[in-house]
C-alpha cells in the first residue's frame, strides 16, 4: 500500500436554501481529517435569489422558469479555482429535475477552463428526483474534458407526498412543519442530522482513498440514509 502526498481538493458549490452548504461543511472535515487542502468557493449569481420566494406564484414561476433550465449569471470567480486540482466536488441542488440555474451558467461560461483535465465529483442535494440532474451534469462535464468517477446523492429523508408538499410550502415561504394538517407527516425541511454526519463519513472515505491514489469510482459512495 503507498501513501502519497497530501492533495488538493476544490470544493465548488451553489446553495439556495443552505441545504447543500451544511453537506459539504460536513464533507470538508472529513476530507479534511486525511490531512488534504481544501479549498472553498461559493457560487453567487449577480441577481441574489431570495429564499423562501415569499409567495406561491414566486415559487410556481421559479419551478416553471427552471423547468426550462433558465441560467442565473454568476459573480466572477476568485483567482484560486484556477489551477489543477487533484479533486473538484461540484455541489448543488436539483431545480425542476435539473441542476441548478448557476451550476448550468457556471459549466456554460467556465466549462473548459475549469474541468477540462480534472476529476469532478458532483454533489447533489435534492428532495429525491436526481436522475436526469445527474445525467446531464455528467454529459456537460464530460464534454469540456472532465472525468467523473462516481457522485454523492443526497435525497431529502421524508415520504412522499409529504417532502413534495413540504419542499414546495417552504420555498414559497410556508411552514409546513408548524401546519396542522402536515406536522404529522412533515417534520423538517431538507436533510437530517444523521445525513450531514454520513457527508462527514464519505468525506473521510474519499480522502482515505486520495491518500492511497485509489481509483473513486469502486468507492461505495451512495448512502443509505434516505428515510429515517
Ligand atoms: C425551483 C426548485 C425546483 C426544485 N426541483 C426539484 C426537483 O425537480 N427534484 C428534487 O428532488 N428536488 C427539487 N427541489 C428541491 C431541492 O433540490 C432541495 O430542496 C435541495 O435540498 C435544496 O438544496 P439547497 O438548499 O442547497 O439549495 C427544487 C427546489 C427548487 C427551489
Amino acid at each position: 500500500m503507498t501513501i502519497t502526498r497530501k492533495k488538493r481538493i476544490l470544493i465548488l458549490s451553489y446553495s439556495f436554501s443552505g441545504q447543500t452548504s451544511c453537506l459539504i461543511r460536513r464533507l470538508k472535515t472529513g476530507l479534511e481529517k486525511n490531512g488534504h487542502q481544501v479549498l472553498k468557493e461559493r457560487i453567487e449569481p449577480v441577481v441574489h435569489l431570495k429564499f423562501p420566494t415569499g409567495s406561491i406564484g414566486a415559487c410556481l414561476v421559479m419551478m416553471i422558469l427552471t423547468l426550462f433550465r433558465r441560467r442565473n449569471p454568476i459573480c466572477p470567480l476568485s483567482e484560486q479555482v484556477n489551477q489543477h486540482f487533484d479533486l473538484i466536488i461540484l455541489a448543488g441542488p436539483t431545480w425542476s429535475y435539473n441542476p441548478s440555474g448557476p451550476i448550468l451558467y457556471l459549466i456554460d461560461h467556465y466549462g473548459k477552463k475549469l474541468f477540462s483535465g480534472q476529476t469532478v465529483l458532483p454533489l447533489i442535494s435534492c428532495r429525491g428526483y436526481w436522475r436526469m440532474h445527474q445525467w446531464i451534469l455528467k454529459a456537460m462535464l464530460r464534454h469540456h474534458g472532465a472525468r467523473i468517477p462516481n457522485s454523492l446523492i443526497f435525497s431529502h429523508p421524508c415520504h412522499e407526498p409529504w417532502r413534495t408538499i413540504g419542499v414546495f410550502m417552504k420555498i414559497a415561504g410556508k411552514a409546513p412543519e408548524h401546519s396542522a394538517l402536515l406536522r404529522g407527516h412533515y417534520k423538517k425541511f431538507g436533510h437530517s442530522q444523521a445525513q450531514q454526519d454520513e457527508a462527514e463519513r464519505l468525506g473521510l472515505l474519499i480522502g482515505e482513498a486520495l491518500r492511497r491514489d485509489e481509483d473513486l469510482s469502486t468507492l461505495p459512495l451512495h448512502t443509505p440514509i434516505t428515510l429515517p
